[in-house]
């Protein structure tokens, strides 16, 4: 079922009233990547509501908002053949209200702590992570779910939800799902769709980067420096490095060693494309 206003979500989600409720947010153009976190909610969940909201507020000014692929009819027969209940797919007016500028001069906005945005993706996306926080708390307070999807691709975005959820006290919780990959190595991500058959090679070399810290890790190696110095030789001049980062997997922290709670986590551009990926080098 396809619903585009915040009114017609509300009602059903009244007729839900003791059956639990999951929400897997997304921006579309669906993959496999989506569809992990819509099996796990239809497994954890009476109903499943996906949203799909190219959402303007988190997007920078010379970010890709205008060309974000928007699949809107595909989106839904995927959704349809996974048992999804209902697909919201608002209007940005149906969101944000219409004439506003859109910024913080004219909409509330949620601002998560400093310490989570000043680094990694947050660095060179200013104003991201408020533009997330604050489109992911109007979904949970528009469905009111029981339970939320989020996918581990994206860690600092998951890692900021949970800090919002707990900070806020909103009433959901937060299950994070594992990164889904192509039998290459490559993280799906609605952003492949802008690199050609040979951007998608060069784009290998992020998991191979990931591959190796971690098997140097399970060497021995938990110098940081050392681990991050092994990424070089995968890195050409097709590869613009934005960062490459081995952290606290839970809080986002430096360490003075890397360990089993520590997460690699990258950022580069490919054809001018910025993909990025992670991994836990506690895991197998
Ligand atoms: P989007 O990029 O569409 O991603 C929606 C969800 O799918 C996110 O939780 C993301 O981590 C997850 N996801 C994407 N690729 C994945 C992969 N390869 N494996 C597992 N999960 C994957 O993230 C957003 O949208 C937006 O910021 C949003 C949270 C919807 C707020 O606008």
């Amino acid at each position: 079922m396809l619903i585009h206003t915040i009114e017609e979500l509300r009602e059903l989600r009244k007729s839900w009233n003791n059956l639990s409720v999951g929400l897997v947010p997304t921006m579309g153009a669906l993959h496999e990547g989506h569809l992990s976190l819509i099996k796990k909610a239809k497994e954890t969940c009476d109903k499943v509501v996906v949203s799909v909201f190219v959402n303007p507020i988190q997007f920078g000014p010379s970010e890709d908002f205008d060309k974000y692929p928007r699949t809107l009819e595909a989106d839904m027969e995927l959704c349809k053949s996974a048992g999804v209940d209902a697909v919201f797919a608002p209007a940005p007016s149906e969101m944000y209200g219409s004439g506003n500028r859109l910024s913080n001069d004219t909409l509330t906005y949620v601002c998560p702590p400093f310490f989570y945005v000043n680094k990694l993706c947050g660095k060179s996306r200013v104003g991201h992570f408020d533009g997330v926080c604050t489109v992911v708390l109007k979904l949970f307070n528009i469905v009111q779910p029981d339970f939320a999807f989020f996918g581990q691709k994206d860690a600092q975005q998951a890692i900021i939800i949970k800090k919002m959820v707990k900070d806020l006290n909103v009433p959901v919780k937060v299950v994070q799902c594992p990164i889904v990959r192509e039998e290459s190595g490559l993280a799906l991500s609605s952003r492949n769709k802008y690199l050609s058959e040979d951007g998608k090679k060069d784009a290998l070399a992020l998991s191979k980067i990931l591959n190796n810290i971690k098997a140097c890790f399970n060497r021995g190696i938990t110098d940081i420096d050392a681990l991050k110095e092994t990424a070089y030789s995968y890195l050409t001049d097709k590869h613009d490095l934005e960062y490459l980062e081995i952290l606290d997997k839970n809080t986002l922290e430096e360490q003075e060693k890397a360990g089993s709670d520590s997460i690699a986590l990258i950022a580069c551009r490919v054809e001018n494309v910025r993909l990025i990926d992670n991994t836990y080098l506690g895991e197998a």
